[in-house]
């Protein structure tokens, strides 16, 4: 089933020089570049594309982390591509993540681990539409 799919390449990732190692897995997947853009985000956004987790203790610091720097926001389409992308990202938690996933190999910790992406349907209309509003 041929789905499109929200990532963000985050600002530790973007900082490192990673970008182009990260996009390549995703297109050595199958998966294909719609849109991207290399921008900053206030917190005000971070908090719209974070809305499900702004009240967790966690959250503060991962708002300061993602607006201190650029990062790159991506619409990827290919077949299964949310949980596809999920898979090629890893755990969350970089210490859980399965080798040879992006998380694996160049996240620094749970908060600055390289990637977003969308869990869902649902969400990866939410993030699209918030993201890219002219589509
Ligand atoms: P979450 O949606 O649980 O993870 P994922 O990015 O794998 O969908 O959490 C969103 C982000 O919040 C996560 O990528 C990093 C950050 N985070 C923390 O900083 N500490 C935590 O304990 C958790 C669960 C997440
Ligand atoms: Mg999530």
């Amino acid at each position: 089933m041929t789905e499109h799919t929200f990532v963000i390449i985050k600002p530790d990732a973007v900082e490192a020089g990673h970008v182009g190692a990260i996009l390549g897995r995703y297109e050595a997947a199958g998966l294909r570049v719609e849109a991207m853009d290399l921008r900053r985000i206030d917190a005000g956004f971070a908090d719209r594309h974070y809305a499900e987790h702004l009240e967790r203790d966690f959250y503060p610091p991962l708002r300061e982390f993602m607006t201190s720097g650029p990062l790159v926001a991506v619409i990827l389409s290919g077949a299964d591509a949310i949980s596809t992308v999920r898979g090629i990202n890893g755990a969350t938690d970089p210490t859980q993540a399965e080798p040879g996933t992006i998380r694996a190999d160049f996240a620094e910790n749970t908060r600055r681990n390289a990637v977003h992406a969308s869990d869902s349907r649902e969400s990866a209309e939410r993030e699209i539409s918030l993201w890219f509003p002219k589509g």
